[in-house]
């Protein structure tokens, strides 16, 4: 195998094995948006991708997709149970996300997440050319940079953490801390989505390892000081401006519209369905104002695409049944023979598709109880050519940093946010026109790439002076 100069590190690869039910087999574009954000960049270096392809016990060689080299690290039933839907996501995931949920702490699931790391470490020391970059993503492989680090010392390691880091009160709940901890430290730039987060995780070296911090550094007992920033992710806004244009998907969009008979207004919310996303809360708030005569469902239809996720996890479970519970009892109270009070749309859909959605709604709402940044909020910006339309955003969401021209809401608050929901369907056009006018030059200007560029820029740097020490 030819050695690369750079390799990403994901749990996931880039695309998904599925089986059709006529047994064919397809590739298709992994969920979230790790991948989203990646692939642009990776389609332009000599690069290779470490991850998983989303099933149990698939033994696939190495392969290229889309001009990608990719590397498929074989996970077992019992590891997939224990390291990624046990210890990734339901330990790290709702400690990280302020305990939304319960974390489960169990000693099973960590061993089985440091041999999984350890795996996926392997796979990206022997792919690795000498002196190359590795970049290791996100919070299923926290071990993984410090892995790399005693396998390969020659390489530069970067990690990006693409969801909240926890403020220490919360992190010090977990068993493995101070592991955890080591393991990031491997890497030589530690980046975050918000300033807050990578205070954390250095209020957190300094407290449990007693390691001197600085602004946005740490000195390691070996000499080693790794750069520790913010560097809030985007999208790539090209193909959303573009298919905003194309005349089938405005044609689409209207096609909703009618659909839903019409209404006078369309809210939206778009998310996987998972309970750091306050999908409840936005249904809530949505049927008092229904039941107060606030709005009317002539008016006022609510589209909801929750997409499935993590199915197997209690957490998930429960959340899937309680809100559609609720959007049951909303919908059997308010519906009339033509009206539909929430469209629920319990699936994944096409960029196309998800492009006519955004064209269509007038109101976004992001309503999470946490989240790292939230790209759904930067995708419905980059599609609003005509600048109408209002972003409802919750302010504990690393999009908010960002996107301050956004309503502001706290989703806790009930009332604030039916507040929101009445003020974004009053707003007056100026007013949408100059917030969303905004909020479009701030995700056109930082996207993607601007986040891909500046933090391999912080990569190299780190990469330069690592050499001139030894
Ligand atoms: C979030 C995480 C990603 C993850 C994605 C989808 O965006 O930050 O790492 O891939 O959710 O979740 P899943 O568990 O399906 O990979």
């Amino acid at each position: 195998m030819v050695a690369a100069e750079f390799v990403v590190v994901a749990n996931r690869l880039p695309v998904d094995r599925i089986l059709t039910p006529d047994g064919e087999e397809i590739w298709r574009t992994s969920p979230g948006g790790l991948v989203a954000a990646l692939e642009p960049m990776m389609r332009s270096v000599d690069g290779a991708w470490v991850g998983w392809a989303g099933q149990a016990d698939l033994q696939i060689e190495p392969f290229e997709a889309d001009g990608i080299r990719l590397l498929p690290v074989t996970l077992s039933e019992q590891e997939i149970q224990d390291y990624y839907e046990g210890f990734s996501n339901d330990t790290i995931w709702p400690l990280y996300h302020d305990v939304i949920a319960p974390p489960q702490y169990h000693r099973e699931w960590w061993e089985a997440y440091v041999e999984v790391n350890r795996r996926f470490a392997e796979a990206a020391a022997d792919a690795v050319a000498e002196g190359g970059t590795v970049w290791v993503h996100d919070y299923q492989l926290q071990l993984v940079p410090e892995m790399v680090r005693g396998l390969r010392p020659d390489v530069t390691i970067g990690y990006f953490h693409h969801i909240p880091f926890p403020s220490h009160g919360l992190y010090a709940q977990l068993p493995w801390r101070d592991q955890v901890l080591r393991g990031l430290l491997g890497a030589d730039v530690i980046g975050f989505q918000r300033a807050q987060d990578a205070a954390n995780f250095l209020a957190a070296a300094k407290r449990r390892l007693s390691h001197e911090t600085k602004a946005s550094s740490i000195t390691l007992p070996d000499g080693r000081m790794p750069l520790v920033k913010a560097f809030p992710i985007s999208i790539d806004t090209t193909p959303y401006r573009e298919l905003a244009q194309r005349p089938d998907i405005r044609a689409r969009a209207l096609e909703i519209r009618e659909g839903l008979g019409n209404p006078k207004h369309i809210l939206l919310g778009v998310d996987r369905l998972d309970y750091t996303k306050g999908i409840r809360h936005r249904i809530k708030a949505y049927g008092e104002l229904l039941d107060q005569g606030r709005i009317s469902v002539e008016d006022v239809a609510f589209i909801q695409v929750a997409s499935p996720s993590r199915e197997r996890v209690d957490a998930y479970m429960h959340l899937r049944d309680e809100v559609e519970l609720a959007i049951g009892r909303i919908n059997g109270d308010h519906d009339t023979l033509g009206h539909t009070a929430i469209r629920y749309l319990h699936q994944g859909f096409p960029r196309e598709e998800m492009v006519a959605m955004y064209l269509a709604a007038d109101v976004m709402l992001v309503t999470a109880l946490r989240d790292g940044m939230n790209l759904v909020a930067k995708e419905y910006v980059a599609t609003r050519a005509d600048n109408r339309g209002v972003l409802v955003l919750s302010e504990f969401t690393g999009a908010a940093d960002e996107l301050r021209q956004a309503l502001r809401i706290n989703p806790h608050d009930i009332e604030g946010v039916k507040d929101a929901i009445v003020g974004a369907i009053e707003m007056p056009r100026a007013e949408q026109s100059k917030r969303m006018r905004a909020l479009r030059k701030r995700v056109l200007e930082n996207d993607v790439d601007a986040w891909s560029q500046s933090f391999l820029r912080a990569l190299e740097q780190a990469g330069r002076t690592r050499h001139r020490r030894h």
